[in-house]
């Protein structure tokens, strides 16, 4: 099996921003509540874009500092639950914006999870050999799904893309992954309608069925046990410790679930990469554009050992070590 490893980070955030004071005029919440409970401060929306266009934005940063070109990449995985279309994938979308012609192109839908769960899919297909250059996009257009009077979900979310090219590297690379699901758990954050189970009629949308339901007070309590457990079980899988660990990349739903799993494992705050202020909850672009921008930044050195931890609806949660 070969070495396989990100050689290129990228992303795209759309400009237009909405503030808690912004929220504060749309729903009954405060600045002071949100950033307390969440600490998000802003997040990103798009104003005409589809995941697709986000997905090409982190697509092109990417391969600008790749040496590679579009043609270059056999396969594309664009893990997103707001997808352009039904069908067919994003991914495809993406193939034809950026003229990647030879990529074999499909989508994940692991939540919040969906970006660990691509890379670790892509890592497959290069590890056996199938393929050389992937391409792996975490994109969402959260705002289309989001209820913006439910001020138990609107304050949350955010719109953006985070990519990354993987190819086989000499030594390095991703090290060990923990992937996992839990399905008993799927009421606790889903979109009721707009699949077969509840296709779109006049009714699904009176009675707001297309948009996120949540009970967020139980998902925060297995967040955190989860997210725990995972990075526990990846380091175990690497041969690792956490002392190893030089940045530790998690998904960004909410900075006290990262900051308990921080004391639970015993990580000072200063290994831990938090960008939640500027986005919320990006779902499967947090953990990809806090991976690019923690690199952007200089926060990640050749030979530095990161752990990606992400966990989210499904249930489902992965954890990688990654050795840059
Ligand atoms: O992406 C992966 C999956 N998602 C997650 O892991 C999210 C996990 N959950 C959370 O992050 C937190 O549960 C939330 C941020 C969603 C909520 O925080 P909480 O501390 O669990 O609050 P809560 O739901 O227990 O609500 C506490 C109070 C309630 O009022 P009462 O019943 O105590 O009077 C809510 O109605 O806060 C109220 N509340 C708000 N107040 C002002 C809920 N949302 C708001 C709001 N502004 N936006």
């Amino acid at each position: 099996m070969k070495n396989v490893g990100i050689i290129a980070v990228g992303e795209y955030i759309p400009k237009k921003i909405l503030t808690n004071k912004d929220l504060e005029k749309m729903v009954d919440t405060s600045d002071e509540w949100i950033t307390t409970r969440t600490g998000i401060k802003e997040r990103h929306l798009v104003e005409k874009e589809a995941a697709s266009d986000l997905a090409v934005g982190a697509a092109l940063d990417a391969l600008k500092s790749s040496g590679l070109a579009a043609a270059d990449l056999d396969l594309i995985i664009v893990a997103t639950i707001t997808p352009d279309m039904q069908f067919p994938s994003t991914a495809c979308f993406v193939q034809a914006k950026i003229g990647a012609k030879k990529a074999l192109c499909f989508d994940i839908s692991a939540a919040c999870a969906g970006f660990v769960y691509a890379l670790a899919t892509a890592q497959q297909f290069i590890s056996s050999g199938v393929c050389k250059n992937a391409l792996v996009v975490g994109s969402e257009v959260l705002s289309s799904i989001t209820d913006w009077k439910d001020r138990n979900t609107c304050v949350l979310f955010g719109d953006g893309a985070g990519a990354a090219i993987l190819s086989e590297v000499k030594s390095g690379g991703i090290m060990a992954t923990y992937l996992g699901s839990n399905g008993e758990m799927t009421r606790l954050l889903n979109v009721p309608a707009g699949g077969s189970r509840m296709p779109a009629s006049h009714e699904t949308i009176d009675t707001r069925m297309h948009y996120i339901k949540m009970q967020g007070n139980e998902l925060f309590k297995l967040a955190v046990t989860i997210m725990t457990e995972a990075a526990e079980e990846v380091l175990r899988r690497a041969g690792l410790k956490f002392s190893d660990v030089d940045l530790v990349i998690p998904h960004q739903a909410n900075a006290r679930i990262i900051m308990a799993v921080a004391k639970k494992l015993g990580l000072a705050e200063e290994k831990i990469y938090l960008n939640i202020e500027k986005f919320g909850n990006m779902s499967s672009a947090s953990t990809a554009t806090a991976l690019c921008e923690a690199v952007k930044e200089g926060k990640v050195k050749k030979g530095d050992i990161i752990l990606l931890d992400a966990f989210g609806a499904g249930l489902v949660w992965g954890a990688s070590i990654i050795k840059w």
